[in-house]
């Protein structure tokens, strides 16, 4: 059964959710599904903004039948070749066989990669080509890395919106809402669109201010993402957040304790830590067992918090394999700027502290305090006044 909403006048949400979906990209969690959006602009031409992912191919070309009605599908507009977005293009061009597709000189070399014969059929546009479909204006802007090297943007200066790829979406489900002001955003939305951003856009921070400096020549009025839901008021609210991430930003000032334990000693300790924190008046911290958290969760949460504690046992001569591959996707996704304690703990070679250091030693702008805590086994009387230093030097650093 179709299922549409209107965007604005002429604009209609053509897309769906698939909430079977376990792991978004076969890595990241996705307990609330995800949606992929989809948009269609009825002007005197029809115009398609991108496709969507396989799974939900059906209900997408429901809707955009329901939509069309009797007219044809003119116009696809690939703003992003991914195949989360990018799946349903041979389905249009089987059903519409006149459309032309609209994209950038590397999404065209991207489709014929994926396999799609698209020949004959494609308009390439450059950064800052304009099209006009009757009453509405398009131009098209590149936004490389944001988050494949194909990437664009459309504006539309008929009626402000932008279509903006992979930027501004989120992951989840929309159960009917599709509207930002249809949603609690700070209390549903905020963790799983930062968790989106970072993990999938984390690494391209400079691109992503590009991105930015663009938009903000733009009067925009609504942005349409190809995840999450649709902004049509409180932009400045988005657009902030994103300069934020993208310039690795702290959001807040707070302490995040990851540990890594396996008897429950090096756990022992971190509480240690975080109580005293919080008797010396820092209430802000949050705790994570690394072996429990998926790593795209601890990504979203080393993204806001300014401190960041690393607690790791030493397990065989090295870091404790979950904290590493924890540490390898920091490095990864480019994260600066955060402040970093570090306890290291080790029954009769500690390791893990030295190791820890050197890999962030290798991160920009990481700020590694010089308190250390070394406990042989468990944490004990002779530990605490290290503790006690390590724990005033994380106050101090957060001033
Ligand atoms: Fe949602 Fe980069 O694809």
């Amino acid at each position: 059964m179709h299922c549409v909403r209107k965007i604005v006048e002429d604009l209609y949400w053509v897309g769906g959710n698939d909430s079977r979906l376990a792991l978004f990209e076969n890595i990241h969690p996705i307990p609330r599904g995800v949606s992929y959006n989809s948009y269609l602009l009825l002007d005197e031409k029809t115009v398609l903004f991108d496709t969507v992912d396989w799974s939900i191919c059906r209900q997408f070309l429901e809707n955009i039948h329901e939509v069309l009605g009797d007219r044809t599908l003119d116009y696809l507009v690939v703003n992003h070749v991914e195949p989360d977005h990018a799946a349903g293009i041979e389905e249009l061009i089987l059903r519409y066989p006149d459309m032309k597709i609209i994209c950038s000189n590397k999404a065209y070399l991207f489709m014929g990669q994926f396999g799609f014969n698209v020949d004959g059929r494609v308009i390439e546009v450059k950064d800052k080509d304009a099209m006009s479909f009757g009453k509405h204006n398009l131009i098209f802007m590149s936004a490389p890395m944001v988050h494949w090297p194909e990437v664009m943007v459309t504006f539309d200066t008929t009626n402000g919106v932008l279509f903006s790829a992979d930027a501004f979406g989120a992951f989840g489900s929309l159960d009917g809402k599709l509207f930002k002001d249809e949603i609690n955003f700070d209390s549903n939305w905020i963790d799983d669109t930062r968790r989106y951003y970072t993990n999938i856009v984390g690494k391209y921070g400079p691109h992503v201010q590009a991105l930015l400096k663009k938009a903000s020549s733009l009067d925009i009025k609504i942005i349409c993402p190809l995840h999450g839901p649709v902004w049509r008021d409180d932009l400045e609210y988005l657009l902030d957040k994103y300069n934020k991430w993208s310039i690795y930003e702290p959001e807040e000032k707070g302490v995040m304790i990851v540990y890594g334990t396996m008897y429950g000693n090096t756990e022992s300790a971190a509480y240690n830590l975080a109580t005293r924190l919080v008797e010396k008046g820092m209430t802000n911290v949050v705790m994570y067992d690394v072996s429990k958290t998926h790593v795209s969760y601890l990504i979203s949460d080393t993204f806001k918090y300014s401190n960041l504690v690393l607690a790791s046992v030493t397990y065989n001569l090295n870091i404790y394999p979950p904290m590493l591959d924890y540490i390898m996707d920091m490095k990864a996704l480019n994260l600066q700027k955060r402040k970093v304690a570090i306890i290291e703990n080790g029954s009769w070679a500690p390791k893990s502290g030295k190791l820890m250091r050197e890999h962030l030693d290798g991160m920009k702008e990481m700020t590694i305090l010089d308190n250390e805590v070394s406990i042989n086994s468990t944490m004990k009387e002779h530990d605490i006044d290290s503790m006690n230093d390590l724990a005033d030097s994380i106050i101090q650093s957060i001033k």
